[in-house]
């Protein structure tokens, strides 16, 4: 009885589980995998979970990639490791709840597996009878294609139709929904008083572009799309400004969501250059690649976030232009009645018979007769309507003479000619590479077998041959001891170069010249086997590289001994003050930030659930021989709030003078713990002095305390390295302060995201180089600060030499309950 009323329940679970996933209207899926994988906060499933309805998967091989070198770099690699491939027409049927916009990606890379060489498949892919791709010769490179269409019917249906002979594959897709404002029910056709329908076209996505110089990558988007940077484009960047001022962004006046694109897009633009000419008359223009004989939609996005240099009185009125035609004026007075920071945008099409060119020019261009003209604009997309044969393709157009562009008839002996010496080149180059990789490969295998004759089963597994001891491997290398200690002579103290609450650490070589960092935890406390265990389980399920990598581990003999690669520049702190070390330049300073920056929004959104690192410092930021940033010590990390909890409720860890008030005093974590920790970071970066200086008088002790006054003040240059003075311009540093207050906020919610901080930072970075290239002019370049010696002697964690500490401490916990 018992078990049929939890039969019921079960049975009634499923159903319910299937409503909802279906209800989603979601579909990312991850062929060829077995495991589930998260890229960008949303999960890829493998394709084994498909259901019959969708896709029968057993009409179809996966096959893995045998050469993970000529992985794309990113989040997104993984997705391109495994693929379907289908030798008869396959075709997929996505449930469909309601009819409207559903958006369309493919991910295509032809790898070599051991089964099949995928550039030689050739195939095409329809979707609602659309043909999106005809003859498809998948390019050596990875490729994303994104559709969007209007679907109709109950299912969507997307077909894989392999040529005769050949076969298709598919890396990874997505389908999910729209939201229905995205798109337009029509547009207006440049150059005339009419609209075109859209509705009953699919699209491809062309070409989408981030004005101001900066890309935006998917994870700043709400739906996932890539955002180029303009400086790929753009014709004569030098009448180009880029401008950046996230902050005035104003999603509530304009009546425009961050769907229709994200805060990064609007909040940045390239503006004409017209400040040192006030009778500048020219135009931005920007050039794309089209495929004649289609029509075009094209959205222009603009927010007025530049007019406060100018006063906010002033009129800024100019006009847009797509291949010499005028398509609108833009007055930005109008523009949700003059509130500054609204989002606009306006749509077109630009007609087929107008774009024989094969390029599409972008211009913006001030009205005549106003001195210092204005004019930008903020972001640009574009995308190809599919012509009335249905087809996105090139080679379904026909022209208006009767002639077509198909792509397998006659090619032109010339391009037969180049061809066959490309893939001479090519062969040749094939069989070099083969012969190296196979020498490696013996050698490396001859190796790892002397080093590890003891038989560890892990590095049996792995065949693909690489690298053994770097492999992917889930849990990491379980040492030997003996190993280490040959690696280390015996934990010589000579070799130690770091000492932690933790233990020591020591440098070693391995027998294959590899150099390693060795963290030996102090003989047993049962927090430290925790964190012992923490920090594997952390480092072996992220890997990124702007996170320190692990090598491996050792537990034998009840050691905790940790194996990393080996940094060989030491600790940021230690390039900031109380060394010998030569002082970080303002550049390189930025860059530690940007790369810290990157490996911390990688933790905070990497996967579903944020890790949150929980113990930022100076001294946990390690840098490689080229003074790159990779954030260490994973010891105290914790996965972070569930989806229903806004927080982590836990005992307080971390460092001393790192610690976020508000996680102080209410034990609540959020990834905002960790900003406040990086704003200190930054302050340390800028001021070049310790977060608690005993030595200093009294309201000097505490950096937080007294930067923070001094900033208030505005006497930003009092709190600057010495070192720095006249290296960095007011702005810049005024900037840079703007952003280390608001990390340092006393409620989590005022503090920036990581993301929203990377961006910053990697603004200023720019700014930066940039002045520094025109500097270089008349200045010689600085002397590189290369050549130092290894050295990094980490003080005692926390390192509070006694004194009033507890008086500075209670002193801090006072102010922050106030
Ligand atoms: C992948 O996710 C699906 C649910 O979306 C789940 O049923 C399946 O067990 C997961 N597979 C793995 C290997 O985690
Ligand atoms: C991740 O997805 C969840 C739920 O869809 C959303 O609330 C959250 O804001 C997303 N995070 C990021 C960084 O996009
Ligand atoms: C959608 O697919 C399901 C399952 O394959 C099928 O039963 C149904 O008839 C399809 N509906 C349409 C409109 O094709
Ligand atoms: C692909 O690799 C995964 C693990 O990396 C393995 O489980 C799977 O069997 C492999 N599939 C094929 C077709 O080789
Ligand atoms: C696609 O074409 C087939 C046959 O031509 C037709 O039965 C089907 O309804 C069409 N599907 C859509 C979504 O238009
Ligand atoms: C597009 O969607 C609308 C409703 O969302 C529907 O009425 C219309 O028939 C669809 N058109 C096409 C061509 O699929
Ligand atoms: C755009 O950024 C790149 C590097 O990110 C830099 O080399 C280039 O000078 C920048 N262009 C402008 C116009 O600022
Ligand atoms: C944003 O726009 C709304 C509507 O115009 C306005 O009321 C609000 O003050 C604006 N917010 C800011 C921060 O300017
Ligand atoms: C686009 O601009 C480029 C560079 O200014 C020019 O050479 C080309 O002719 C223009 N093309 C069109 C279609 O206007
Ligand atoms: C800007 O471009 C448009 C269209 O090509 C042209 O009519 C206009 O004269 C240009 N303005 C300047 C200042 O070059
Ligand atoms: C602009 O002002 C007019 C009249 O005052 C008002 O009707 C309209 O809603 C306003 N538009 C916006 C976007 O605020």
């Amino acid at each position: 009885m018992v078990n049929l009323k939890l039969f019921t329940l079960w049975v009634l679970a499923i159903l319910y589980s299937l409503r909802v996933s279906s209800a989603s209207e979601s579909f990312f899926i991850n062929f060829g995998s077995p495991e589930n994988v998260t890229v960008n906060n949303r999960t890829f499933d493998s394709d084994n979970n498909l259901g019959r309805e969708i896709f029968d998967s057993t009409r179809a091989t996966s096959v893995n990639t045998t050469d993970t070198n000529s992985l794309p770099k990113g989040d997104e690699s993984t997705l391109f490791q495994t693929a379907r491939v289908f030798t008869e027409e396959s075709r997929f049927r996505f449930p469909i709840e309601q009819h409207g916009w559903f958006l369309i990606r493919l991910y295509f890379l032809p790898f070599l597996s051991s089964s099949r060489d995928l550039t030689t498949a050739r195939f095409s892919v329809l979707a609602q009878n659309f043909t999106l791709i005809r003859d498809y010769k998948p390019s050596k490179t990875s490729v994303v294609k994104e559709y969007s269409l209007n679907v109709s019917t109950n299912n969507l249906s997307l077909d894989f139709r392999p040529e005769t002979g050949s076969f298709a594959f598919v890396n990874a897709l997505e389908v999910f929904r729209i939201p229905e404002n995205l798109l337009p029910e029509e547009a207006g056709l440049i150059g005339t008083q009419k609209n075109l329908k859209l509705r009953t076209h699919a699209m491809e996505t062309v070409s989408r572009v981030n004005m101001g110089n900066l890309s935006v990558s998917r994870d700043q988007d709400k739906l996932w799309r890539q955002w180029d940077s303009d400086s790929e484009y753009i014709v004569e960047a030098h009448f180009g400004t880029p401008v950046m001022n996230l902050e005035a962004v104003n999603f509530s006046a304009g009546g425009i969501k961050d769907d229709i694109a994200p805060v990064y897009v609007y909040g940045t633009a390239t503006r004409l250059n017209s400040e040192d000419n006030p009778t500048t008359n020219a135009n931005l223009t920007w050039t794309f690649k089209i495929e004649p004989g289609f029509d075009y939609f094209v959205r222009f996005h603009f927010c007025n976030i530049i007019v406060n240099s100018f006063g906010s009185k002033r009129q800024i009125v100019f006009d847009i232009f797509v291949n010499s035609e005028k398509v609108e004026s833009i007055d930005m007075t109008e523009v949700a009645n003059g509130t500054l920071g609204a989002p606009y945008f306006v749509d077109a099409v630009m007609r087929k018979a107008r774009s024989r060119e094969g390029a599409l020019n972008l211009s913006v261009g001030g009205v005549m007769d106003v001195s210092y003209p204005i004019s930008f604009i903020n972001g640009f997309e574009l995308l190809k309507l599919s012509n009335d044969k249905r087809s996105l393709d090139a080679s379904d157009v026909v022209f208006p003479d009767g002639s077509s562009r198909n792509k397998s008839s006659n090619p032109s002996i010339g391009l037969i000619a180049g061809l066959s010496a490309a893939l001479c080149v090519a062969l040749l180059f094939g069989v070099v590479m083969f012969s190296w990789c196979v020498r490696k490969r013996r050698r490396r295998n001859r190796q790892m077998q002397t080093v590890h004759s003891r038989g560890d089963e892990q590095i049996r597994k792995n065949e693909t041959g690489e690298s053994l001891i770097f492999s992917s491997s889930k849990i990491g290398y379980r040492f030997p001891l003996a190993l280490i200690k040959e690696a280390t002579d015996d934990f010589d103290e000579s070799l130690v170069i770091g000492v932690g609450g933790f233990g020591k650490v020591y440098k070693g070589v391995l027998r294959d010249k590899t150099e390693i960092a060795v963290k030996r935890g102090a003989p047993q406390s049962h927090q430290g086997l925790a964190e012992f265990k923490t920090e594997i389980e952390m480092l072996s399920q992220f890997r990124h590289r702007h996170l320190v990598s692990l090598i491996g581990y050792c537990d034998e003999n009840s050691e905790m001994i940790i194996v990393y690669e080996y940094m060989e520049k030491g600790t940021l702190r230690n390039h900031l003050y109380d060394s010998d070390n030569p002082r970080l330049s303002w550049r390189q300073r930025l860059e530690v930030c940007v790369g810290a920056a990157r490996g911390l929004h990688y933790l905070h959104t990497g996967s579903t659930r944020a890790i949150i690192h929980r113990d930022v410092k100076s001294a946990n930021i390690l840098l490689d021989e080229n003074f790159m940033a990779k954030v260490a010590d994973f010891g105290l990390s914790k996965t972070g709030p569930d989806l229903d909890q806004t927080y982590v409720s836990t005992a307080v860890k971390g460092s001393f003078g790192y610690l976020d008030p508000e996680y102080l005093t209410r034990q609540q974590l959020t990834e905002k713990s960790d900003v406040y920790s990086f704003g200190v970071v930054m302050l340390e970066v800028l001021c070049g002095r310790p977060v608690i200086d005993p030595s200093l008088p009294r309201e000097e002790v505490n950096l937080i305390e007294w930067a923070m006054k001094l900033v208030k003040k505005g006497k930003l240059e009092e709190i600057m390295d010495p070192i720095l003075e006249g290296k960095v311009k007011l702005e810049e540093l005024k900037k840079y302060c703007e952003v280390t207050e608001k990390c340092l906020a006393q409620n989590g919610i005022d503090r920036p995201t990581m993301g929203d901080l990377l961006w910053n930072l990697e603004f200023m970075l720019q700014v930066q180089a940039k002045d520094e290239k025109a500097a270089m002019v008349d200045d010689k370049p600085e002397a590189s600060v290369a050549g130092s010696t290894v050295q990094f002697s980490v003080n005692g964690v926390g390192d509070i030499a006694g004194v009033s500490m507890s008086k500075v401490f209670a002193q801090m916990v006072r102010e922050e309950t106030r």
